[in-house]
């Protein structure tokens, strides 16, 4: 598949390693300023840079990658982009009162805001429910880790279920974008134990089955 990350953080760079390594073609969308250190990266792995705006307008699927305080502005930038693909992968992260939260929830989300913005396109909330590092690389675990993917498209869920199938992981749906009010705060479950508690980044969360499936 044709690629555009928009981003080339640690979620655009881990995304760039696997999906090019599955044969997918990949270009980060960076804006002036970071081009020369994303271009030697993308360079290395056979990857394109261009400016959000062009890398969008050339690919199929664009990927968010954004941290959320830039998302409206950057999406706002990148055109209508009417019948395709985007994965919003981003969590609306925020300083609480209790320490790492979310910045909206519970009645909307992070990928509802995207799909509000980008009504044309059919927006698929998921990865972002592990670490970057996890995503550049799933193997090496007993079972494939679940990536759980929420969007309105069915169409669309289905061509990022293979993407996320090439990362090594068990896509998972979880119904309508509205279900990005689940994976958001899921998302953080992660986080917690990975920082909060101490159990580190190199671990997934899985789907486990006991008996046949009826
Ligand atoms: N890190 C993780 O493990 C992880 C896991 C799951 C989900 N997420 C979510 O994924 C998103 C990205 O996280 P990250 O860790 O990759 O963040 P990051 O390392 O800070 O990277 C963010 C990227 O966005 C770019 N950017 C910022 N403002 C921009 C703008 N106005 N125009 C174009 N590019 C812009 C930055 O470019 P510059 O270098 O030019 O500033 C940078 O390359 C966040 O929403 C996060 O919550 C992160």
């Amino acid at each position: 598949m044709q690629i555009a990350i928009i981003g080339a953080g640690n979620v655009g760079r881990a995304l760039t390693t696997a999906w090019r390594r599955a044969g997918h073609t990949v270009t980060l969308g960076v804006r002036a300023g970071g081009d020369e250190p994303a271009r030697t990266f993308a360079t290395s792995l056979g990857a394109d840079v261009a400016r959000p705006g062009d890398a969008a307008a050339n690919a199929g699927t664009i990927v968010l990658a954004l941290p959320w305080a830039a998302a409206e502005s950057v999406v706002g930038e990148l055109g209508g982009l009417a019948g395709k693909t985007v994965i919003d992968c981003m969590n609306p992260i925020a300083r609480t009162p209790l320490g790492m939260g979310l910045a909206l929830g519970h009645d909307t989300s992070g990928g509802e805001q995207v799909a509000a913005w980008l009504p044309d396109a059919h927006v698929v909330k998921t990865l972002n429910q592990v670490g970057a590092e996890i995503m550049a690389d799933a193997s090496g675990f007993p079972v494939p880790p679940a990536m759980f993917m929420a969007g309105d498209n069915e169409p669309a869920k289905a061509r990022v279920a293979v993407l996320l199938a090439d990362l090594g992981f068990e896509p998972l749906d979880a119904g309508d974008i509205t279900k990005a009010r689940l994976l958001e705060p899921y998302a953080l479950v992660w986080i917690n134990q990975a920082i909060a508690r101490g159990k580190g980044r190199n671990w997934a969360l899985a789907a486990l089955e006991r008996g046949a499936r009826s």
